[in-house]
This record gives structure tokens, sequence and C-alpha cells, in this order.
């Protein structure tokens, strides 16, 4: 993928969604802020010179209007890419204003995502120190001792974020009984991934059940920052495998490495929705707004936080 100059403009597209979803954080309205930011991301994303495919979206054609599984984005002009959003990853974070909330999309050749169904996915993910450290089918205090040998540090001295919810009350259990730490969150296991790999985050690793697509988007960013992560899906129920298969999904036991997540070349981006441990939420100002993203490039390893200011006055930001 030739991506240099492509990146900005992936920036402005969850800039814009962020932006959008600004107006609705705080009002306990989880669809409103959802619709906002998907809509804003359509429009911008149809501004840009590429021929580009939603792969990882708001679900199939039938459940979601836009940007749903195979929407063709883009004006078509430019190299064939593929594109995993989560337009409002946290819907309920925005909606009670509530930390992590953030816009996110990853882009990557055609064929390197993973098409991940919407349902569940078992994920370990660590920075790049622990890397190679980790092996799914291994118990979780197994994978900590792992983890703690690579990075040189006892057990106690690890902790691990989770979401908070009842399918993870055994490994809540052990993660303690093995002596590391829990951050319980309420939402945001993508921005939960990428704190695995910044250094003054305080997390050492994620474990545990999220959403497959965040799941994608996860990889993709701790492909840029030379993590490592491993996932499998988690069905919820026979429907759900029907269509994994459906969808091409042979084994539905794999177990997928970081880079059959998200292979090749990749670009990460995500605007901060409301204040997090990774990014500042949008922050609006008299006529305008300021918003806080990341970008990051899997070629070459770059990192770039980007404080933008946004004047109303001259372009059209609903
Ligand atoms: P949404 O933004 O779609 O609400 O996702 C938030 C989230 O917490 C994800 O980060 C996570 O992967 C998933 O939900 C977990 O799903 P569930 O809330 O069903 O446990």
């Amino acid at each position: 993928m030739d991506d240099k100059a492509l990146t900005i403009e992936f920036v402005r597209v969850t800039e814009h969604a962020a932006i959008s979803v600004a107006r609705f954080i705080g009002r306990g309205d989880e669809k409103a802020a959802d619709r906002a930011a998907v809509e804003s991301m359509r429009d911008s994303l149809n501004y840009i010179d590429i021929d580009g495919a939603i792969v990882i979206g708001e679900g199939e054609r039938d459940e979601a209007p836009m940007l749903y599984i195979g929407e063709k984005v883009g004006n078509g002009k430019g190299q064939k890419v593929d594109i995993a959003v989560d337009p409002l990853e946290g819907t309920t974070l925005a909606a009670t204003s509530a930390p992590n909330a953030i816009a996110v999309m990853a882009i990557g050749d055609h064929g390197n995502f993973l098409h991940a169904p919407d349902t569940y996915m078992q994920k370990i993910a660590v920075g790049p120190k622990a890397k190679g450290a980790i092996d799914i089918n291994l118990s979780p205090t197994e994978n900590l001792h792992r983890i703690a040998d690579a990075l040189n540090r006892y057990v106690e001295d690890l902790t691990v974020i989770i979401l908070n919810r009842e399918r993870h009350k055994t490994l809540i259990e052990e993660v303690r009984k093995a002596g590391a730490r829990i951050r319980l969150i309420q939402d945001g296991d993508i921005a939960g991934a990428i704190a695995t790999a910044k250094e003054d985050s305080g997390i050492d690793v994620l474990m545990g059940i999220g959403g497959a697509p965040e799941g994608v988007l996860g990889a993709a960013a701790l492909r840029c920052v030379g993590g490592d992560m491993q996932g499998r899906l988690a069905f919820r129920n026979e429907d759900e495998k029907e269509r994994a298969l459906k969808m091409g999904i042979k084994d539905l036991n794999k177990v997928y490495g970081i880079q059959e997540l998200a292979a090749g070349d990749v670009i990460f981006v995500a605007t901060g929705v409301t204040n997090g441990d990774y990014l500042k939420g949008v922050e609006f100002f008299h006529g305008g707004a300021k918003t806080y993203s990341v970008v990051m490039r899997s070629k070459t390893g770059t990192i770039r936080y980007i404080e933008a200011f946004h004047y109303f006055n001259y372009k059209d930001i609903k």
C-alpha cells in the first residue's frame, strides 16, 4: 500500500466523526451518538482518493444502512484498500460521558484483515517487550508467568486489563489468585489493547472476551507499534457459527495470530471522543473544536499525535 500521503486524509475522517459524536456526549442517547459518528465517517471517507471496501463495519447490509460489510467507500479513483471501522468505540461511554470513547479506523491492502463476523473474540494482547510470550491455549496463570519473565518482573507487578463482564468471573478470580492486579473497564477493549503497548499506561496485558471486530482493530494498532495479540472467535449461538461459515471462516476454533488478524502494511487512526488514558476527548471552544488523534503506520512504525483546531466558520462540521 502506498499509504504515506493518505494518512492525513484518514485522520480527517476520525476527527470529523469524533466532533460529530461530541455533540451527543452525556446525552444518554447511544443510537444518536452512533448515528452521528457513522454518517460523518461515511461522508468524509467518500472524499478520499481510494477504491475502498468496508471489511469490518457496522454489520451486514441487512442490519446496517451505512458502513456495512462490503460497502464501497472512497471516490473510487485511487488504490484498492480494505477498511475496518468502529466509528464510535464505546457507545455507552460517549452516551454517559465516561472516559475512553474513540473514533477508530484501520486501513490495509485488499484481503489483509480477517473478515471477522459480528461475534465475540477471546483475546490476549501485549506490548512489544512481551512479544512472542503469549499463548492463548495456555491458562491465564501460565501466560502471566511468561509475560513476567519477558518483562523481567514479578507477576505481582503486572496489571491486566479486563472488560467488567459476568463472563469474566473465572478469569478475574484466576488472575487475582496468580497475584496480578486487574484494571476493570466498562467498555473499550481497543483502547485496552493499545494501552498494553504504551510504556506509561501501567497496563501490561489485555485478557478476556470482547467484540471480534474490535479484535481486528486492536490487532491493527498493535501491528503498528510492534505489540502482539492472539484471538479465537467466541460464538454465542449456532446462528453466529452459521454466519461465520458463510463469511468464509473454515475452522471455527482457529487461533489467529496478530498477522492473521491484520496482515501487511496497516494504517491505524483514532481520535478521542471523551477524555481517555490514550487520547484526550473533543474540546469545543467558541467557533470551533480541538481534537486529539493518533495515526500510526506499520511500515515505518511512526506514531504521530495530532492536535487539530477546527474552525467552524471555514468548514461545515455538523
Ligand atoms: P460498542 O462501542 O459497540 O458499544 O463496543 C464497546 C465494547 O466495550 C467493545 O470495546 C468490546 O469489544 C465490546 O463492547 C464487548 O461487548 P459486550 O458489551 O457485549 O460485552
